[in-house]
């Protein structure tokens, strides 16, 4: 039988500890700190599952910088990519000549990147690079930079630190990998 509200239940085994999580955000932050010297960029979120890197991520950089957020979507039923993209909630500055950096939580198969720093090069923008916690790079089928990333991961379906499934288990404070039971008690249902 699943928990399925005991969050800790729900994990076959964890990928990456809230230890290791905060060892991403001292590295890259510093990475930030230096390659932003200068700038003042304006961080932008990719809403939901970047929430949690962000916050962390940020107060680990040494750089005066404005923060706004995007929310485009790509997977419809909640783990599996439709290839469709959309965007749900628009940012609010104007990116012209703006230095942009995108926070992902994690990049799959690109697409949700792609589409994103081609809309923000299309207005304008300055620069366009984009840190992401996780980078999934054997799954990848369009071209695209992941300029800076915390580490590679594999072909599993990961939940926590911001990641979800069906909206659910973001506030997980690691990363994990669920259990398949988990996966199918709400597939085809
Ligand atoms: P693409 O394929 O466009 O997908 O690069 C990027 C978005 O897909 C979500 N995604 C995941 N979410 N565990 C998740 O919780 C995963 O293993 C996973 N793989 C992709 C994520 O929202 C990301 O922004
Ligand atoms: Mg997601």
């Amino acid at each position: 039988m699943v928990k399925g509200d005991n969050i800790n239940d729900i994990i076959d085994h964890k990928l990456f500890s809230e230890d290791d999580i905060h060892e991403m955000c001292v590295r890259l932050g510093a990475q930030l700190t230096k390659d932003y010297a200068g700038k003042r960029p304006l961080v932008v979120g990719a809403l939901k599952g970047a929430i949690y890197f962000l916050t962390d991520l940020t107060r680990q950089m040494d750089v005066a910088h404005q923060l706004d957020f995007l929310d485009v979507s790509s997977y419809g039923d909640g783990f599996e990519s439709t290839g469709k993209i959309k965007v749900v909630t628009d940012l609010a500055a104007d990116v012209k000549d703006r230095d942009v950096l995108i926070i992902e939580d994690i990049v799959d198969t690109g697409l949700t990147l792609k589409f994103m720093k081609d809309l923000i090069k299309k207005r304008g923008a300055k620069s366009v690079k984009c840190c992401a916690m996780l980078n999934k790079e054997a799954r990848r089928n369009v071209d695209v930079d992941v300029d800076y990333f915390g580490s590679k991961v594999g072909n599993e379906f990961v939940v926590g630190y911001g990641l979800d499934f069906l909206n659910m288990y973001r506030n997980l404070p690691y990363v994990g990998v669920l259990k398949p039971e988990v996966i199918q008690k709400y597939v085809n249902k």
